[in-house]
């Protein structure tokens, strides 16, 4: 493994990641929507050891352009053995509430594009019988909250549609991992009061690159939101409807 493609690559986790790669000599092609900023991620990606950086621009939800998106990367990186989809918006739960369309959009980012893309991915390393896909979900799939729930639903059909594709990818030597952060310091969480439960960009990358290497399933990153989400799965709904959270 040493060919990676970053989808949302301006992602504060995705470009954390994308450094401890570079350090590590990969070859990495990157996609994300602001051309600028992805020319100085590559540049800053090969001061720090990258074998080679490639970009180009790429709007998740233009699920037409994903198929050259796809081959570009491939002879860009002469097939790429690792793919990883971080790109998300934090959905702004009231205003979706009172637009169906908003929430649409929403859903159709954080989740839709995530499966055209993983989908055609895994055909890719399907065929090559061999690879990683890795996709940022969230702790916010594990329970619809009140506060949340669009965003969260989305994250959810994304956990349980790597959950099935995992099952399906198992047969051919790929691996599907889903990572699910809790909160994480990063521009999605800039208005956020930060405390002790938050983590920075750059140990969700370290995770991530861990959770890689190790061949893992799905990662609660930091660990530490396995328990947490275990109890609040365990709430019984006559309980958890009259909570505010
Ligand atoms: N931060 C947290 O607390 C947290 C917790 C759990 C899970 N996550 C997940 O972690 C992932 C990375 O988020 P982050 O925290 O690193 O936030 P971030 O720095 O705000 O990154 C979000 C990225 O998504 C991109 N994006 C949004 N809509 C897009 C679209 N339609 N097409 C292409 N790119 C699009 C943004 O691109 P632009 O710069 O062009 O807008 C940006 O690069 C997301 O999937 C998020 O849901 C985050």
């Amino acid at each position: 493994m040493s060919r990676a493609l970053i989808i949302g690559a301006t992602s504060a986790i995705a470009e954390a990641t994308a450094r401890i790669l570079a350090q590590r000599g990969w070859h990495l092609y990157l996609t994300g929507r602001d051309p600028q900023r992805l020319e100085a991620i590559a540049l800053d990606l090969k001061l720090r050891g990258a074998a080679s950086v490639n970009f180009q621009t790429l709007e998740a939800n233009d699920f037409a352009a994903h198929d050259l998106m796809l081959a570009r990367a491939d002879a860009a990186l002469h097939y790429f053995d690792t793919a990883l989809i971080a790109h998300g918006t934090l959905s702004d739960q009231i205003a979706c509430e009172s637009s169906f369309e908003l929430a649409l959009q929403e859903i159709t980012t954080n989740a839709l594009s995530v499966v055209s893309l993983s989908s055609r991915i895994a055909t890719r390393l399907a065929a090559r019988h061999s690879g990683t896909i890795v996709v940022i979900s969230s702790v916010a799939g594990d329970r619809g909250r009140q506060s949340n729930y669009v965003y969260g639903c989305a994250k959810s059909l994304v956990t349980t549609f790597l959950s099935g594709l995992r099952q399906r990818m198992h047969k051919y030597g790929v691996n599907v991992i889903t990572v699910k952060p809790g909160f994480v310091d990063t521009p999605m969480t800039a208005a956020f009061a930060k405390g002790l439960l938050w983590s920075k960009p750059e140990s969700v990358a370290a995770g991530i690159v861990s959770a890689i290497a190790r061949k893992r399933d799905v990662v609660y990153l930091p660990f530490f939101w396995r328990p947490i989400m275990l109890m609040v799965r365990l709430v019984p709904e006559r309980v958890f409807k009259r909570l505010t959270l």
